[in-house]
């Protein structure tokens, strides 16, 4: 590792690139990677020259692809953002080459068509396909030759669905790549809000000196959805609540909140720091897991799958640093679908003051909380309580302050994946999984997934609409805590 800062991203030009996606006609390449590669089209970030190549098995040439595109395109894009010579800018880029794994012939039309450009060009692999997929792919691409330094995969999650499986994956992947040429995406990384977390931590003095578990009673992180599992009953039937979202995201929510200060932030400063605080997450095993975990499966969940199911589609459970800074402060983590709010906020709530001040005055002081809110309305607020103005002596009122990005900035809040693709092209790692990052998180989740697959209980069943089970209530009220509803 380098202690040289590298250049700000504003210094690295974007390289003309050929970016090619596997899965190209898939949900996440039309919902979120071609409305992304479009905004930055919009903003003239692509350089001329650039290629899209979707790759799938869909009988289309290039005019059938670039009219689903369009079509999609249209009736995704806000009508304030669509602009027809950035569409057609976007049009003209994109290839489609049908591709069954099996055909050789299929890889060599790919062959044909990136060995056009000389081989020290930039090439982006980006596998927006099911994870088993990737050794086989990377495989063949490593056999026509079309590796070189300058390529880049991207590996969307998830990586394997437990620890074996993704050390499977991962290595098939680091035989043809090198780590540095490896970006895991997790958008969660890309959200402005999650990006400003940092800088709030890390720009700013005030919060470090009160970072920790002296002064931090305990931190929430909940990401709540309204919808339910939508189309995708077969891949989250085999995954569950804790595999798509805790794994991941509120894991990473968790260690950016609780990492120590990296020497700079950047690619491997950050994920050494983080992955020190996946490696210091006290392990839950056994009789820690009923104790500390909840699931919970909306009521009409199986009619939505089809099936009978025992997948959890509500997790919520109570997880431990164990470091100096962290010591004894609880982690109360929570996701599910079909939920009363779409919501997803980080709640850092401080201890009371150590003595009560203000003997003759009404109401009462409530802790100081600061809430990151990732969605709806990105922003910020800090809670303390103020003196309610006027005669009266002293009221003691709960206020906040708020940073709501609309209204300080006039800026609007891209989509994670416009950041994120375009860190890719740049080669810039910082807000991306390294290996063994994934890797601890699967080890950590793991022994969670054994014991509820060892024990007859089902997820408690929640009805649609509600904040889950009950028994997610409990875990905070056991210890005269309750989740904060943010406002
Ligand atoms: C994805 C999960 O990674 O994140 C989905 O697979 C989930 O199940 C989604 O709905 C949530 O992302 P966001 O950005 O909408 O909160």
């Amino acid at each position: 590792m380098s202690d040289v800062v590298p250049p700000s991203v504003s210094d690295l030009a974007l390289p003309t690139c050929d970016f090619t996606v596997f899965g190209a006609t898939g949900d996440l390449a039309l919902r979120k990677l071609l409305p992304g590669l479009y905004e930055r089209e919009r903003q003239r970030q692509i350089p001329e020259g650039t290629r899209i190549i979707g790759v799938s098995r869909s009988p289309l040439d290039d005019q059938g692809y670039r009219d689903l595109v369009t079509e999609t395109l249209l009736d995704r894009i806000p009508a304030d953002h669509q602009e027809a010579g950035a569409l057609h800018r976007l049009v003209r880029r994109l290839h489609h080459l049908e591709l069954d794994a099996g055909s050789a012939e299929d890889w060599h039309h790919l062959h044909s068509l990136l060995k056009g450009r000389p081989d020290d060009a930039v090439r982006v692999y980006y596998l927006a396909v099911a994870s088993d997929l990737f050794g086989p792919i990377c495989d063949r691409l490593d056999d026509l030759g079309l590796i070189t330094p300058q390529c880049r995969v991207v590996l969307e999650k998830p990586i394997g669905s437990d620890l074996a499986s993704s050390r499977v994956v991962n290595g098939a992947v680091g035989r043809v790549f090198d780590e540095s040429q490896v970006f895991r995406i997790d958008h969660y990384l890309g959200k402005e809000s999650v990006q400003n977390l940092l800088v709030t931590r890390f720009a700013n003095t005030f919060l470090e000196p009160v970072w920790n578990s002296r002064w931090v009673d305990h931190v929430q992180i909940t990401v709540s959805e309204t919808l339910g599992v939508e189309g995708r009953g077969d891949y989250y039937d085999r995954a569950g609540a804790l595999r798509d979202m805790v794994q991941n995201h509120l894991l990473q929510l968790l260690c950016l909140i609780a990492m120590e200060p990296p020497t700079y932030v950047g690619g491997d400063p950050v994920r050494d720091e983080k992955l020190k605080v996946l490696r210091a997450l006290a392990p839950l095993t056994g009789a820690d897991v009923d104790r500390d975990t909840v699931r919970g499966q909306y009521a009409t969940y199986e009619g939505d799958v089809g099936r009978p199911s025992g997948t959890e589609t509500f997790v919520a459970l109570r997880a431990e640093v164990q470091n100096w800074r962290w010591a004894g402060v609880p982690f109360y983590l929570r996701t599910g679908k079909r939920m009363a709010r779409q919501e997803s906020t980080i709640e850092v709530v401080f201890k009371e003051p150590p003595h009560a001040m203000f003997p003759h005055s009404e109401g009462v002081t409530t802790p100081n909380r600061l809430t990151v809110r990732m969605q709806p309305d990105e922003g910020m607020q800090f809670h303390l309580t103020a003196k309610h103005p006027g005669p009266g002596g002293i009221r003691l009122h709960p206020a906040s302050l708020d940073l709501s990005y609309a209204d300080a900035f006039d800026e609007r809040s891209p989509d994670p994946y416009e950041r994120l693709l375009l860190d890719v092209m740049r080669g810039i790692p910082t807000l991306f999984m390294r290996r063994d990052e994934v890797e601890a998180a699967w080890s950590w989740v793991e022994p969670i997934l054994d014991h509820w697959a060892a024990t007859a209980a089902e997820p408690v069943p929640y009805p649609p609409g509600t904040d889950g089970p009950a028994g997610a209530a409990d875990l905070l009220a056991r210890e005269g805590r309750t989740w904060q509803e943010s406002v």
